[in-house]
């Protein structure tokens, strides 16, 4: 089954808690959550103590994408906060396969995502050493940006590679991520789905999350 990983990049920072428990309770698989420096993208969002505060208020996985420079120097930092997967950018790790390696080591799940420009093909030999591969579908920075179309193919291309390689790895994808979008990811092979706008900027959580499970389950192969 396809899992659904919101975002609470766009969930209300004042109301984080609740807003979790809101997403938990309607079904949702994981919680994404976007780390942003300032450097490797034009934002700043969260880091390590608001994981940590938010780590006793729900069971979910936390899914945590690194948008930052140097993750190296903070992998220990974020399993401490209580970071269940530690997915880095391909674009920001010099030595990729150390780093991998090095959250395994730390006991979380390891994921490697590439931005839209980035081919796929770079994933080929780190792909035995993940257990996750991120497909931005956006440029990572900001959410409520639309899906670029190119990434479908990415995608499909993507999910060949790891039924070929390590049929296990989940591949998600992230950005612009809603209910018109979502069939056409999850043809294409996508077997997580990060929802940010669609699920909280939504008056009715519960329902979107219903919607892209729905959608999911219509075309998941
Ligand atoms: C973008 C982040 C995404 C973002 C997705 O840099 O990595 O996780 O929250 O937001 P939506 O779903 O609104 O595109
Ligand atoms: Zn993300």
């Amino acid at each position: 089954m396809v899992k659904i990983a919101p975002s609470i990049l766009a969930a209300d920072f004042a109301e984080l808690k609740s807003q979790i428990q809101l997403v938990e309770a309607a079904g949702a698989d994981w919680i994404h959550l976007d780390i942003m420096d300032g450097h490797f993208v034009p934002n700043i969002t969260i880091g390590p103590p608001v994981i940590k505060s938010l780590r006793k208020h729900t069971k979910l996985p936390f899914d945590t994408h690194l948008m930052i420079a140097n993750p190296d120097a903070y992998l220990e930092i974020f399993r401490q906060a209580g970071a269940d997967h530690l997915t880095v950018h391909y674009e920001a790790c010099t030595h990729l396969h150390r780093t991998v390696e090095r959250v395994h080591e730390l006991g979380m799940k390891a994921g490697v995502s590439i931005n839209p420009a980035t081919p796929v093909s770079l994933l080929k030999e780190i792909l035995p050493f993940v257990d996750l591969i991120l497909i931005m579908s956006v440029n990572p920075g900001f959410g409520g940006q639309s899906f670029i179309q190119a990434s479908v193919e990415k995608i499909r291309r993507t999910a060949e590679m790891i039924k070929e390689t390590k049929p296990d790895v989940f591949l998600e994808v992230d950005g612009g991520v809603d209910d018109r979008t979502a069939e056409a990811i999850v043809r294409a092979g996508a077997t997580v789905l990060v929802a940010g706008n669609y699920i909280f900027g939504n008056e009715n959580v519960a329902a979107s999350i219903a919607t892209l499970r729905q959608k999911s389950q219509n075309n998941h192969s």
